[in-house]
């Protein structure tokens, strides 16, 4: 009989949710018993040898793609493949959400999974609800397929709310019918209509880097200095929402030491968001000649994209023109390895990215040191947004005042809003930085039908809330928003009207966070599970609330926990009523 690496009594599954995951299931594998069929198996699986321990993710992938799950069996294999514990193969394994454990004595989850969102803006759309019908026809026997249907958090497709994905494949506007037929037919892999690397050189894309790769050392040196005084003379900044000037960003990191690295972040988690899908899957080439130009300007070695699970079509597409590029003999011996991350919002934080990208649990780090000095593999690492590398090229070959030209009186720049909720079109709205939620709004074809105007998340979940009359707020990093105790983070615009109750709308995003936190501090892991209790209690204790809002904002180790209880302080300041209201809707 084969021995078994858990105990004989059948583990239980794992806890959903990144906290209970990361306590992991009782019993958890101790010793390592390997089979060694299932040790050949995996090898033949992996195929390449040795295996590389940063690259640990990229292999649970593998075995969970042609499986559907992970068997303790295969990950004693791996274990044993690797020559790490097995405790250290499962610790990471469990943390992430797209990975499902099977200890032995379980049953494996169906074949098919059809994840609907239920945050805000699917929320919004009926997300909860049809995630309920499904289930509820399932129990009922009207369903006979080999199917789970699971809640998950924002899909980066909250314009086409309700969204579903079909194993990782987008179902935009989902419904009950567009479910069935999923299922019954699957969903079609189309790859998005983008700009490929031959049309995009006919634009002249890649000149830059042409000349920079023919260019004498001496030539490249001043090259490169003329270089980093236009992206510092730019006022473009970061992008993914921690608005830091890049052109500092750069010169900092270029200041450190070699060899330096460089990660992309393409997590793109934050519910509302949805731009950094847009540009990757648009116009890919824009955003890797922005790497190429770091490579040269900052003297970066090595590049990782970090993509997210959730964006299949995009990794297929970056797959195929990084070849192209390869072939090109444009990247100039620039490395670049693409990372797919694993269903945790978390590994959009930079430094929790570049611990999933060296293949372990996406826990940020404590700071200093900043990964500027000590990121990946301890090395010198520049973190930037896709959507920051996106207006790299433009910027270097039009010139800073053309960039800082853009934007409204004291907010120079472009930016791109992802604006989802009560809109008549949701989408993507590129204008000069600072437009206020009005002019959004109007972009996006006035409110929806039946709705009225009530109030706005100005930076996605963590951004805070604020009323209809404050409509006038330039939108940008700093400023009157900053003074109100908002922020505009990724520049993902939720619209709510009067068919919103504001403290429902909060508890949505703290479950968010609730789910989403790593657990590795306890401000942030307790409470915000505290949170959620005190805010769906019948009557709410706004008091304790409020100091539990100061304590997580105070002690928590990364943004995530400190910016967490923004939104339930924006609702106890501009909508008061809308507590009672909600409890008494119960
Ligand atoms: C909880 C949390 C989640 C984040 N998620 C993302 C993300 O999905 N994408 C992103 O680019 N930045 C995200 N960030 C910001 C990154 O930590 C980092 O500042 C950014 O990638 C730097 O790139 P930029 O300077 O080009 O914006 C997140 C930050 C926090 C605290
Ligand atoms: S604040 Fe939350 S997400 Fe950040 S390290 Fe602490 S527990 Fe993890
Ligand atoms: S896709 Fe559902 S909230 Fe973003």
């Amino acid at each position: 009989m084969p021995e078994s690496v858990f105990p004989e009594d059948g583990t239980p599954p794992p806890e959903q949710g990144r906290q209970g995951k990361k306590r992991g299931p009782k019993g958890k594998p101790k010793g390592r018993m390997v089979q060694p069929e299932a040790r050949a198996t995996i090898a033949a699986l992996l195929g390449a040898v040795p295996l590389r321990r940063d690259r640990l993710i990229e292999y649970l992938h593998i075995i969970q793609d042609a499986y559907g799950h992970l068997s303790a069996t295969h990950l004693a294999g791996l274990a044993d493949l690797m020559k790490l514990p097995m405790a250290e193969i499962w610790e990471v394994a469990s943390f992430y959400d797209h990975f499902d454990l099977v200890s032995e004595g379980m049953a494996p989850p169906p074949t098919r999974t059809i994840r609907i969102c239920t945050s805000l803006s699917c929320m919004m759309q009926g997300g909860e609800a049809l995630l309920q019908k499904m289930q509820t026809m399932q129990s009922a026997g009207n369903i006979d397929a080999d199917v789970r249907f699971v809640p998950a958090p924002c899909l980066g497709a909250c314009d086409v709310a309700p969204a579903a994905a079909d194993g990782h494949h987008l179902v935009g506007y989902a419904n009950t019918d567009t479910l069935i037929r999923a299922i019954t037919t699957g969903t079609p892999h189309d790859e998005p209509e983008y700009i490929g690397l031959t049309a995009y050189r006919e634009t002249a894309g890649y000149a830059l880097i042409d000349a920079l790769n023919a260019a004498t050392p001496d030539t490249h040196a001043k090259m490169v200095s003329g270089l980093m005084s236009i992206l510092s003379d730019a006022t473009l900044k970061g992008l993914g929402g921690a608005g830091f000037p890049t052109g500092r960003k750069w010169s900092i990191v270029a200041g450190y030491n070699g060899p330096r690295l460089m990660a992309v972040n393409g997590d793109e988690g934050e519910p509302g968001t949805f731009k950094d899908r847009y540009y990757l899957s648009s116009d890919p080439h824009r955003v890797l000649e922005g790497v190429l130009l770091a490579s040269h300007m900052v003297g970066i070695s090595k590049c990782y994209l970090y993509i997210r699970d959730e964006y299949p079509e995009i990794i297929a597409l970056l797959t195929k023109e990084l070849a192209l590029l390869e072939e090109s003999g444009l990247l100039g011996g620039l490395e670049i390895e693409l990372r797919r991350g694993a269903g945790a919002y978390i590994c959009g934080e930079e430094s929790a990215m570049i611990e999933s990208i060296e293949g372990k649990r996406g826990l940020p780090r404590h700071r200093p040191p900043y990964v500027a000095e000590r990121g990946l593999f301890d090395r010198p690492t520049l973190v930037n947004n896709v959507e920051t590398l996106f207006w790299v090229r433009d910027i270097l070959e039009r010139g800073a005042d053309w960039y800082n030209d853009q934007g409204r009186e004291g907010h120079p720049g472009f930016r791109t809003y992802s604006v989802s909720g009560r809109v008549a079109q949701p989408g993507l709205v590129t204008t000069g930085a600072g437009a206020t939620v009005s002019e959004l709004i109007e972009a996006c074809g006035g409110m929806a039908d039946g709705h009225k105007f009530k109030g706005y998340l100005p930076g996605g979940a963590s951004g805070g809330i604020l009323p209809a009359h404050l409509a006038d707020v330039p939108l940008d990093f700093g400023g009157k928003l900053a003074e109100l105790g908002c922020f505009v983070g990724s520049h993902a615009i939720v619209v709510l009207s009067d068919k919103d109750n504001m403290w429902k709308v909060a508890t949505n995003l703290l479950q968010f966070f609730a789910h989403e936190s790593c657990g590795q501090c306890t401000p942030c892991r307790s409470g915000t599970e505290k949170a959620v209790s005190l805010m769906t209690s019948d009557t709410p204790d706004t008091a304790l609330l409020g100091e539990l809002a100061d304590t997580m904002a105070d002690a928590s180790i990364c943004g995530l926990g400190q910016a967490a209880s923004n939104p339930l302080i924006s609702v106890m300041t501009h909508f008061p009523g809308d507590i009672s209201d909600a409890a008494s809707e119960k």
